[in-house]
């Protein structure tokens, strides 16, 4: 039998580019940073979601843009015309007590990324989900329950989610419009991560072009 296997999502994990340095140079400070999620609903809430606004970052986020660089790479786009906009950033932290994050997707943005500064192998898995389940041949199929279930066993094709260890060093990125959650596990060592959403926008040199987004400059702001 002939399998097509047919529009694959990509998400991509690179390593960051000098990511020892920005560890030993920025962590003690961007653990001061965190968004507190045990008293603010959102990092919007808490006001500590502009992290790439202050300079002294700067390095960091150029190594995060080069990772989103390379991800257009895999997608064939000629991202020399285009801008990456990093539009929110926030610092994530979790220890052995912190709940796992619902399942939620980030507002407004194109790509998304978390880019674990600490981490091991006991922390809590990134985890993606696929609201559409064009596979199910019947509501419901995938279902997976404890007594009465349908499905013998998972595999790529009946599975609706998808979980990513956090390796330190690296960064994950993927589509904002992906819903997306942790799946908690024993979380032993403190993990800290940068995470952030970025909108791409052409050039303005590239004006004539009708995909993307224009530059910010060619807007008129009421
Ligand atoms: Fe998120």
């Amino acid at each position: 039998m002939k399998i097509h296997e047919i529009f694959p999502i990509l998400i991509s994990q690179d390593k960051i580019d000098n990511h020892d340095e920005i560890k030993n140079e920025y962590l003690g400070e961007l653990k001061s940073l965190w968004w507190n999620g045990y008293e603010n609903p959102t990092p919007e809430n808490s006001g500590r979601a502009f992290v790439h606004s202050n300079p002294r970052y700067f390095d960091i986020f150029k190594s995060i843009s080069k990772s989103i660089r390379r991800h257009l790479d895999l997608l064939e786009v000629d991202h020399e015309k285009l801008l990456i906009n990093i539009t929110k950033s926030w610092v994530g932290y979790a220890d052995r007590d912190t709940p796992q994050l619902k399942t939620h997707m980030h507002n407004d943005a194109d790509l998304s990324f978390c880019y674990y500064i600490t981490s091991d192998e006991t922390s809590d898995k990134f985890c993606f989900y696929n609201p559409t389940s064009w596979n199910e041949p019947s509501t419901g199929i995938f279902e997976p329950n404890e007594k009465y279930r349908l499905l013998k066993k998972f595999n790529k094709y009946n599975c609706d989610s998808y979980t990513v260890s956090p390796k330190e060093g690296t960064i994950l990125i993927f589509p904002s419009k992906m819903q997306h959650s942790t799946l908690k596990r024993k979380n032993i060592e403190d993990r800290y991560s940068l995470i952030g959403d970025v909108k791409l926008c052409l050039k303005p040199e590239y004006h004539r072009y009708a995909q993307s987004c224009p530059h910010p400059n060619l807007w008129l702001e009421f």
